[in-house]
């Protein structure tokens, strides 16, 4: 057993032998940034102050060889050899936010939808007691060696029965997206891990909040959306959606009741592939790659907090463009493609 000590906090957390330091903080609730948890993104890079320890493998492109001489280590990877290890994360005041994961929860497949050609959705409900998950988090879902265990983010906000709601994007050379989407049927058990990641809102935010979201990653944005309204949040809330096509545009009756049911929310698209056609629906729109019109939709983000969700490039081009509006807060939740499957990832950035 080693410590696991936090700088400039103080905070002391047990490590189990052969537990990585990611695994030994999240299991006492805390929400260190990651990605791919696997060594592959350096989402997890923290400077070690002092003690030694096991950085497994680790790509030099998520933690460089001069990183490592300065003392960075990707805690994903990493795993204690000295009695205690000193990192620097967090504030002065930092503490544990997240539950504790589980592993190998079982779920009943209870609904299989076909949200658009590319998105299935499947609903899950726990045989035993419910996941306690934030919005914006995600399961992990596989049947290893076969299925390698893939991160899906939760596409509701928490509920009594713990249900599930997962949006699988069929990947054509993705072993587990693929068992998800053919496979699973109605009435199947899957194990599930989780919850992961640190994409969570903040209760705290007291401004109007813009959500950006491209394809799948509007899985999280719509837990976040849900969750806040749900729970009272009284200022203005935006969802803007990037899709390639109005068939593209999910889960159509959700976005109408909340835009129906709270008046402060407005839900804005941006067609990638989709000529101009005055008659597309309802719903605000406007037709081009987000990132390039963003600072016409909203020319001043002063004050405003902007969750941004979706592929890789997706994320540092709208990153980008909403920086340079100089927003109040922004956090990302880019979605990397891992061994052929997209799989949801998270951070706090
Ligand atoms: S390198 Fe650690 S989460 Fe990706």
């Amino acid at each position: 057993m080693s410590i696991i000590r936090l700088y400039p906090s103080g905070n002391e957390i047990p490590c189990p032998d052969g537990m990585t330091v990611l695994a030994a903080l999240e299991a006492e609730g805390w929400a260190l940034p990651n990605n791919c948890r696997a060594g592959t993104c350096g989402e997890c890079k923290v400077k070690v102050r002092s003690g030694s320890f096991d950085q497994g493998f680790v790509l030099d492109m998520a933690l460089s060889q001069e990183e490592r001489q300065q003392g960075y280590g990707a805690m994903c990877m990493a795993k204690p050899l000295s009695d205690y290890l000193a990192i620097e994360w967090g504030t002065e005041d930092a503490k544990p936010t997240l539950f504790p994961p589980r592993e190998q929860v079982p779920h009943i497949v209870v609904e299989r939808l076909e949200r658009t050609p590319s998105i299935v959705e499947l609903r899950l409900r726990p045989l035993g007691d419910p996941l306690r998950f934030w919005p914006g988090q995600h399961v992990q879902l596989g049947s290893p060696p076969e299925y390698p265990l893939r991160n899906y983010s939760m596409a509701n906000a928490p509920r009594p029965d713990g249900e599930l709601i997962l949006e699988i994007t069929r990947e054509p050379f993705g072993q587990t997206s693929t068992w998800l989407t053919n496979n699973v049927a109605i009435g199947d058990t899957l194990m599930v891990n989780g919850p992961y990641g640190s994409f969570i809102g903040d209760p705290a935010t007291a401004t109007p909040v813009l959500l950006i979201a491209g394809g799948s990653g509007l899985a999280p944005i719509l837990s976040l959306t849900e969750a806040a309204l749900r729970r009272g949040f009284a200022h203005h809330v935006t969802l803007l959606f990037s899709a390639r096509t109005p068939s593209d545009v999910y889960p159509p009756g959700q976005l109408a009741y909340l835009t129906h049911r709270y008046p402060n929310f407005e839900l804005q698209v941006t067609y990638t592939r989709h000529p101009h056609d005055p008659s597309c629906g309802e719903i605000p729109h406007y037709h081009g790659r987000l990132p390039g019109m963003l600072s016409d939709i909203f020319p001043h983000l002063a004050d405003t907090a902007v969750f941004i969700a979706g592929s890789d490039a997706f994320v540092q081009d709208c990153t980008r463009a909403v920086q340079a509006l100089e927003p109040g807060a922004v956090y990302t939740e880019p979605f990397t493609d891992q061994q052929g499957d997209f799989s949801s990832l998270s951070i706090l950035g």
